[in-house]
């Protein structure tokens, strides 16, 4: 068996974490032309990892060798979010993923507040992430915006400084006027818990009552699954998705290239997307194939096993990049190309090729709940708003971490239509 291609360098001075994490997609692109393989190695977190950009790599990792290949318990995130089933391996994670799963049916989801103004241009990422905070604020935790604003402000706030703790340093240092943005992070996380204990205790009402009953592994589990259901980090992947299939339709030519997207007379699209469904679940398909919100996610190899057919030794990570998996020529063609007419054609029956949300026995427990909250949010805007890139000249530039957007804000002028009365009579939102 031929080893893997690349090199894990040696301890601490061969890693190359900080080039990863500067242009995660370059990194990959780069070495896969170099390798010519789609499956490499390299050091990460000064642990050699295997690096899987390819749909049969992804697979064997997700899927068929989901028991070879585990969750790191010490990753970052149980610093930020305590012990919760994303870092928990073997029979806790699967009863905690019984438990938790049985709370995600969607039927909860009521969004009917207009968060867009029409006229001036919007910043739409913003505008999306303060519309995926009023969605798990109020769907988690009974906050919403319009009856307690202060609080609501509060909890955001506290959210944000949390969420900082998870991209800076892990370095907790106060002194007098100062303190680091992981110490300030941990004190978020404290704050955020007593608001959500108090909950716990006194509301028993909506999805905290029903988490409260729930028979989890102990006292601090359903705080700590609270925690990580409220952070920023769900919110900003709603507002990547929602930013992206918003630039796909604003159908400015030029932009339109830029992104390598091909979707011409946006008119006609969007009116095919209002009038057939199965169409906007075909867009929102190409939407997370080509804008993945997270670069992908990683493992520890328990044993020694293959991946690809590549050796991969115990203790090695192993790291798929949702972004190439998703650009695998040999399942996707044209693979830089927006073609939601792929998933009727030749990739019909395939979405269990992507990764956007994981695969397999630990795919993301909020795939039908964002299913939901997704084509609502889409079929709103699509009823009720035209809209175009203000000024219509952008830097679409995409970067990829901490979740998918372009680099410089983009701003889209949303423009609201004049619904006759049958299409009024179709509006679901
Ligand atoms: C656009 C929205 C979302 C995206 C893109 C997303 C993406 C993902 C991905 C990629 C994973 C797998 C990580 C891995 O393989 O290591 C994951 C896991 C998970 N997601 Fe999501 N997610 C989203 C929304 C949600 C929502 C709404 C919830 C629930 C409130 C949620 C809860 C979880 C949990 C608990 C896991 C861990 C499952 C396990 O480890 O067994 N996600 N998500």
């Amino acid at each position: 068996m031929s080893k893997l291609p690349g090199n894990a360098g040696v301890s601490v001075l061969g890693d190359k974490s900080l080039e990863f994490y500067r242009d995660p997609v370059h990194f990959c692109r780069q070495r896969v032309e170099k390798h010519r393989s789609r499956v490499f190695q390299c050091r990460i977190l000064n642990r050699p990892t295997a690096f899987i950009c390819s749909v049969q790599g992804m697979r064997e990792l997700l899927c068929e060798k989901s028991n070879l290949f585990l969750k790191d318990p010490t990753d970052l995130m149980t610093n930020m979010y305590g012990d919760t089933v994303i870092t928990t391996n073997g029979e806790e994670a699967c009863l905690l993923r019984l438990s938790l799963s049985s709370l995600f049916t969607g039927s909860c989801l009521k969004s009917s507040n207009d968060y867009i103004t029409s006229g001036q241009p919007q910043c739409v990422y913003s505008a999306f992430k303060r519309l995926g905070t009023e969605l798990v604020l109020g769907l988690f935790l009974n906050v919403r915006a319009e009856e307690q604003p202060e609080l609501f402000q509060e909890i955001s706030q506290l959210c944000t400084l949390h969420w900082h703790g998870l991209i800076s340093a892990p370095v907790s240092l106060k002194v007098p006027l100062w303190s680091s943005g992981y110490s300030t992070a941990l004190d978020a996380r404290d704050k955020l818990m007593d608001i959500i204990k108090d909950k716990l205790e006194n509301d028993k009402q909506g999805f905290v009552g029903s988490l409260g009953s729930l028979p989890l592994p102990d006292s601090s589990s359903a705080s700590q699954h609270l925690l990580l259901f409220i952070s920023a980090l769900i919110p900003k992947a709603l507002a990547s998705l929602l930013t992206s299939f918003t630039l796909a339709l604003s159908g400015d030519q030029q932009l339109l290239n830029n992104m390598n997207i091909y979707l011409l007379v946006h008119e006609q699209t969007r009116r095919r997307l209002l009038e057939d469904p199965d169409y906007l679940r075909l867009v929102l398909l190409e939407v997370q194939r080509l804008w993945p919100p997270f670069i992908g996610g990683r493992r520890i190899a328990d044993k020694d096993s293959t991946l690809a057919g590549f050796p991969v030794p115990k203790d090695y990570g192993a790291i798929y990049i949702s972004h190439s998996v998703h650009r695998d020529p040999e399942v996707f063609q044209q693979p830089d190309d927006f073609l939601p007419e792929r998933w009727s054609g030749r990739n019909a029956g395939q979405e269990h090729f992507l990764c956007s949300f994981g695969n397999g026995p630990r795919n993301c427990i909020g795939t039908k709940l964002t299913d939901v909250f997704l084509k609502e949010a889409c079929m709103y805007l699509l009823n009720h708003y035209d809209w175009c890139l203000d000024p219509p000249s952008q830097d679409l530039e995409y970067k990829w971490l901490p979740v998918s957007r372009p680099a410089n804000t983009p701003t889209v002028s949303f423009t609201q239509l004049d619904q006759t009365p049958s299409d009024r009579s179709n509006d679901t939102s």
